[in-house]
Formats: structure tokens, C-alpha cells, sequence
């Protein structure tokens, strides 16, 4: 039997995903312990394998087959654009991407404006504004706390994550815009799909058994 290999998104989501697949039988011992510095977790007994890897890169090692199954954001998916197949929504990490900003940045969008958006996600930003709004608008990349952007005058608005609204509020923003709601999913490689579609389809029948859903 050939390990099925997991890449798990580093931070939250790995741990609620862990604890997700705990209760379908898929465990990995090695995995809880936090001091570790190893890189790579297996379970030989169930032949599955497990790696941590940074949002970003899941869909790539997933696209090239380095794992078979990852569990990542909406966002992450989205921004990358990897060939890949997204079978199911695990429901959790729940949020919405957003266009942020002050209140009074809420005309320029009004009126097409050509403003300036900062944002984490330049693919994602490009498409709401430029196939779904037909708004031009000049898109700037950051790689974190986005919220400074409108603040110090880098741009009018964002395109971001909320969850709580807590760090908007905290920072005399609001929510503008929806773009699309978010949550964790699991993607799998196109190849595996077929090669090995005995065991990753019982994957997602328990999975669909324990959450329900699609
Ligand atoms: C995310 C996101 C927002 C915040 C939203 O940032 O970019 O800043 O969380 O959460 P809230 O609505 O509950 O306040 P993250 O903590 O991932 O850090 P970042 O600044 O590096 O993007």
C-alpha cells in the first residue's frame, strides 16, 4: 500500500483539521508533539503521511503530486489558481475576503474610481474588480497587516480577510464589499483522484458523514 501524503496549512487550520480527521480514524501520533523540528509525520499503519507546509505553497505541492490531499483556505486556492480538484468544504476557519476601507472611501467605489487597493491577494482583488466590477483600479501587493494601507494613505481601500471585524473596528474601517465567503477545503491532485480513488473518496464520505455537507 502506497502512503496517501497529506499538506496541511501551517497555523489554525492545521490544528482544527488534525482534530477533524482524529475523528474519522486518520490519527498521527508523532504530529502532537509542538517541540518537534521535523518536518514530515507518518503513520504507518494507516499508510498515510503528513507534512506542514505554508498556505501559500499547498496547492503546489498538491498540483505536482508531492501530496496528495491538502487542507487550505478558499483564499490560498483562489489566489494561487493550481489545477487541482476541490472536493469538499470542511466548514471550518469560516470568513469572508473583502473591500475594506473608511467610510468615506464608499463613493470612490460608488463611482469606478480609479483608486488604489492594497492587498495580500492581487489575483483575487483583479478579478472582483476588473471581471465582476469593470472598475480599473491600481492594485498593490502587501504581504501583512493590511489594515495600515488606508491608514497611512498607501491606498483607499483593501481587499482582505475578516473574520471577527474586530481589527477593521479597531482601526476606523469597515466592511465595503463582500467578495466571497471563505472556509477551509480540501483539495486533491488530479492523478491521485483516479490512482487512488478507492481511499480518498472513503476519506471524503466520512468526512461528509461526520460534518455533512457537500
Ligand atoms: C487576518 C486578516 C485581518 C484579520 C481579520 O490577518 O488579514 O487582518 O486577520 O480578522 P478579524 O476580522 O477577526 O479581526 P492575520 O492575523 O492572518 O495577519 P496578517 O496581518 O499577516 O494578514
Amino acid at each position: 500500500m502506497r502512503y496517501i501524503t497529506f499538506a496541511l496549512a501551517k497555523g489554525r487550520l492545521a490544528k482544527k483539521s488534525l482534530e477533524l480527521f482524529e475523528q474519522i480514524g486518520i490519527t498521527c501520533e508523532e504530529m502532537k508533539d509542538e517541540k518537534t523540528r521535523k518536518l514530515i509525520f507518518v503513520n504507518e499503519e494507516l499508510g498515510y503521511r503528513f507534512f506542514l507546509a505554508k498556505a501559500n505553497d499547498v496547492p503546489t505541492y498538491v498540483e505536482y503530486g508531492a501530496a496528495d490531499i491538502g487542507i487550505v483556505g478558499k483564499d490560498t486556492i483562489l489566489e494561487e489558481g493550481r489545477a487541482l480538484y476541490e472536493v469538499y468544504d470542511l466548514g471550518i476557519g469560516k470568513c469572508r475576503m473583502c473591500v475594506c476601507g473608511p467610510a468615506s472611501a464608499r463613493e470612490c467605489l460608488e463611482n469606478h474610481e480609479l483608486i488604489r487597493v492594497a492587498t495580500k491577494y492581487p489575483n483575487i482583488a483583479k478579478d472582483y474588480f476588473y471581471n465582476k466590477k469593470h472598475q480599473t483600479v491600481e492594485i498593490i501587493k502587501l504581504n501583512g497587516s493590511i489594515e495600515l494601507a488606508p491608514i497611512v494613505g498607501l491606498s483607499e481601500v483593501i481587499v482582505d480577510i475578516v473574520e471577527t471585524g474586530a481589527t477593521l473596528r479597531e482601526n476606523g474601517l469597515e466592511v465595503l464589499e463582500e467578495v466571497c465567503p471563505l472556509s477551509a477545503r480540501m483539495v486533491v491532485n488530479q492523478v491521485s483522484m483516479k490512482m487512488e480513488n478507492e481511499r480518498i473518496t472513503g476519506i471524503i464520505n466520512d468526512l461528509r458523514k461526520l460534518l455533512g455537507g457537500n
